[in-house]
């Protein structure tokens, strides 16, 4: 299994490509399935998740072909409803296929998704809207079955601002027969590339990136050319990286209004950011101080950066606290962390830090995507060697870290 070696302490300078988004590549993948004339897309970033969307969507009928710097799926006939279990187990996004391929064939079949690393992460949002939208619903022997002759438009409130469930009801409401609003839908960027994409199929869908979102339903789909958003998650890390280990970065082909969450409180830290209209400039300060971090939906601080600033925090000045509401265990980075000399103290979704000079480079393993990257992080800014097992993780979500962060002056190998 691949680790990574840092030989960590050295300031990262440079400049760096940020890649499309995962998190906006496995929806608009998964939304392929609403029409049969082909779709292309750019800016699909590398990806171990999105190799694996492919194999999935080879499966159930589809034609992909990848090209340097795009792919086209093909989605002409699909002869199959069922999302094979040994390929949905590897992609929790695989559940994200639930609202396209319901609304384009009329039935879908998955295995439930269990929890994972983070939390146990349950699907009842989807399930609800979907059945809202005119599906039943059978749960047997742990695989989900969803079946509707007709889908139909209907008013959905969420319970909570799913990103997840959000996407699919999305997905399944624009082919649905008349009017259907989600009520307390989530805002996150990723929504609005998705509902972009749908419209430039000839999707009808107004409000996307605000809590109701109107979608009129159409009766077919075209092809189109789309090019997916930038990752603002590897953007994050970036910088984050850039501010634990002293040094000045930039992080080019981004949109800034989606890293504002970030960039307010690496301001607060004290480091200098400069915004121009698609990059963001870090000069890390000397000395950094300690604030305090609460993950909430967007536009609030994302829970998908909350593992790497966690990091920087760890080697800032003074004592803060940082507060997890999205997800239920999503600390397993910080246990690693401590093995490299973190003060950190755990109480239920709060973690308390107190920031010292230095980390100690040692042996430490990835848990989880994010996990993975606080790692990385926490590496480049420590003295000594570190060495991170399961790297894998880290795969899944970063397109090349270990090359970028080489090309910014990080001593980061494959072994
Ligand atoms: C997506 C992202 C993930 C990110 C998260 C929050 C993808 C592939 N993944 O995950 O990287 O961390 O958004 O920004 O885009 N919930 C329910 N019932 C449901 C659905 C969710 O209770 O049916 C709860 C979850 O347990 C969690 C919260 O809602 O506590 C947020 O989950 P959600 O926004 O759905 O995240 P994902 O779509 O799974």
């Amino acid at each position: 299994m691949k680790k990574f070696i840092i030989h960590g302490h050295k300031p990262l300078c440079g400049t760096v490509w940020i890649a499309g988004a995962k998190n906006a590549a496995l929806p608009i993948l998964a939304a392929t399935l609403l029409t049969n004339q082909p779709v292309t897309l750019r800016n699909i970033p590398h990806l171990t998740d999105i190799s694996v969307m492919y194999e999935i969507l080879t499966e159930l009928g589809c034609t992909i072909h990848q090209t340097t710097d795009g792919v086209t799926v093909s989605a002409k006939t699909i002869n199959r409803q069922t999302i094979p279990d040994f390929l949905a187990g590897r992609l929790r996004g695989s559940i994200l296929m639930m609202g396209p391929l319901l609304a384009r064939t009329g039935h879908v079949r998955i295995s439930m998704p269990g929890g994972c690393a983070i939390g146990a992460r349950p699907i009842d949002l989807h399930i609800k809207g979907l059945i809202a939208l005119g599906a039943q619903c059978k749960n047997s022997h742990g695989f989900l079955d969803l079946t509707a002759k007709k889908l139909v438009g209907s008013k959905i409130y969420l319970d909570f601002p799913s990103v997840g469930a959000t996407e699919n009801i999305l997905c399944a409401s624009v082919l649905a027969q008349g009017v259907t609003v989600i009520q307390n839908a989530a805002t996150e960027p990723e929504i609005i590339d998705l509902a972009n994409f749908l419209n430039c199929l000839g999707a009808k869908i107004a409000g996307a990136g605000t809590d109701t979102i109107m979608i009129n339903g159409v009766s077919c789909l075209r092809g189109t050319n789309y090019t997916i958003m930038s990752d603002r998650i590897e953007a994050g890390t970036m910088l984050t990286a850039a501010a634990a280990t002293h040094g000045e970065v930039t992080v080019l082909g981004i949109v800034p209004a989606h890293i504002n969450p970030l960039t307010a409180k690496l301001r607060e830290m004290n480091h200098t950011l400069q915004i121009e209209e698609d990059s963001a400039t870090i000069s890390a300060a000397k000395m950094a101080r300690a604030v305090d971090i609460k993950t909430l939906p967007f536009p609030g601080f994302p829970t998908d950066m909350q593992a790497q600033v966690t990091s920087l925090l760890a080697v800032s000045e003074g004592t803060c606290i940082i507060t997890e509401t999205i997800f239920e265990n999503r600390f397993m980075h910080i246990g690693e962390l401590v093995r490299m000399g973190a003060n950190i103290k755990v109480t239920g979704r709060s973690a308390v830090i107190e920031g010292k000079k230095h980390l100690v480079g040692t042996r430490v393993r990835a848990t989880d995507l994010r996990a993975g990257a606080a790692l990385v992080i926490a590496g480049l800014a420590a003295i000594g060697d570190t060495e991170i097992s399961d790297v894998y993780h880290i795969e899944r979500g970063y397109d090349r870290l270990d090359e970028k962060l080489r090309k910014l002056g990080a001593e980061i190998y494959p072994c």
